[in-house]
């Protein structure tokens, strides 16, 4: 529908703002805001004046096109005497009357409305001319190609042949939409907690850590479904197991300092100064989650579950792509310790390639595992 647009209308600018959290359907129902921001921009990015925005996917607040619309406004500096188009499907029109202060979005924008295949042609156009009388709106509908298939039904069927290359390939690198995605299976409570994290994560995290954070998330909490552990906090423990590595390094040892008493490799400060970090700002207080954070590149002996499962899947996510990691990834389907063993022998031949040692906590966990699953 993007590209069509840009073909049929002659628009200077055109942003795409992926929902941020919904008015008439719950957040929960969307794919992860994340995976939908960088999807897009994989999709988009060759195309000139055409910018992805996240100005609803960052917002505290439910996405109320009006504060879209004025945020849009002023964040791209847009002049007001421009003719500004608000472009959606047909099933808008519907429930425009609905919205939060139309008569107010009818002074600032027109509709130009992208009939869906499937829909009745002339129910739209009259739906759109009591728009047009109610509001002194500009309504213009759009006849475009459009694939006749929706997101919805891609999704569940799993066919992605209809969509773009770079989407299904960021689908399949990600491994999106599994059958046993876990999002389903956490508490409403734990799932709001988890969006306001990952909107603070948004502006701690560069592009590729903050996937590799969310693939860490999904993943964690996957094998804590499928080991018995909670997958409330493994969710949220892999999701900001490295929410302190793009601290400067000066001020990450300081907070390091506060946690452990004794010297880590610089590379592995994150953990211990992820644990201040997630106190500090992400207001977690979870003893699980805050050791599952400290440990995640070290391990130790006599690790929790949460520590478990979050050690594996930050080695583990879909995106990383080593070659040692598929029997590990076989060996957890049955076996989170064996497995386990495996991934600290896999980090120990690394380090050992490079004239590294593993970090004593590492080798003690080691021989701990080796002496209860072998
Ligand atoms: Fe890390
Ligand atoms: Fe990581």
């Amino acid at each position: 529908m993007i590209k069509g647009v840009m073909v049929s209308c002659r628009l200077d600018r055109l942003y795409v703002v992926p929902t941020g959290q919904p008015i008439f359907k719950s957040e929960r129902d969307l794919t992860p805001s994340v995976y939908r921001f960088y999807m897009l921009r994989s999709a988009l990015h060759d195309m000139p004046n055409i910018e992805v925005s996240d100005i609803e996917i960052r917002s505290e607040s439910k996405s109320y096109a009006l504060d879209t619309i004025n945020c849009l406004i002023e964040r791209y500096n847009i002049h007001k005497d421009s003719k500004i188009f608000w472009i959606c499907g047909a099933d808008i029109l519907y429930e425009f009357e609905r919205w939060y202060k139309p008569e107010e979005i009818a002074r600032k924008v027109s509709l130009l409305v992208s009939a869906r295949p499937g829909t009745s042609v002339d129910a739209d156009s009259k739906k759109a001319q009591e728009i047009r009388n109610r509001y002194a709106m500009d309504v213009q509908i759009l006849t475009l190609n459009t694939p006749d298939v929706s997101s919805t039904f891609i999704r569940k069927t799993r066919d992605f042949s209809m969509v773009p290359n770079a989407v299904r390939r960021f689908i399949s690198i990600n491994d999106l939409y599994s059958e046993d995605w876990p999002i389903h299976a956490i508490t409403d409570e734990a799932y709001s907690e988890f969006m306001s994290a990952l909107r603070l994560l948004f502006v701690d995290l560069s592009e590729k850590r903050l996937i590799h954070s969310m693939n860490t998330a999904i993943l964690s909490a996957k094998y804590a479904l499928r080991f018995g552990y909670s997958p409330e906090k493994a969710l949220i423990a892999g999701l900001l197991h490295d929410c302190a590595k793009e601290i400067p390094l000066k001020q990450m040892t300081r907070m390091a300092s506060d946690i452990i008493d004794d010297i880590w490799p610089t590379e592995m400060l994150h953990g211990p100064a992820g644990v201040v970090y997630a106190r500090d700002r992400y207001e977690i207080e979870d003893s699980d989650i805050l050791d599952a954070i400290c440990y995640h590149t070290t391990g130790r002996p006599n690790m929790s579950g949460i520590e478990k499962v979050v050690y594996l899947a930050d080695k583990l996510e879909p995106a990383r792509q080593y070659d040692d990691l598929e029997p590990i990834r076989e060996m957890v389907k049955t076996d989170l310790e064996r497995a386990l063993v495996v991934c600290f022998h896999a980090v120990k031949e690394s380090l050992a390639r490079k004239g590294r040692e593993m970090h004593p906590l590492s080798i003690e966990a080691l021989c701990e595992l080796e002496q209860y699953s072998v």
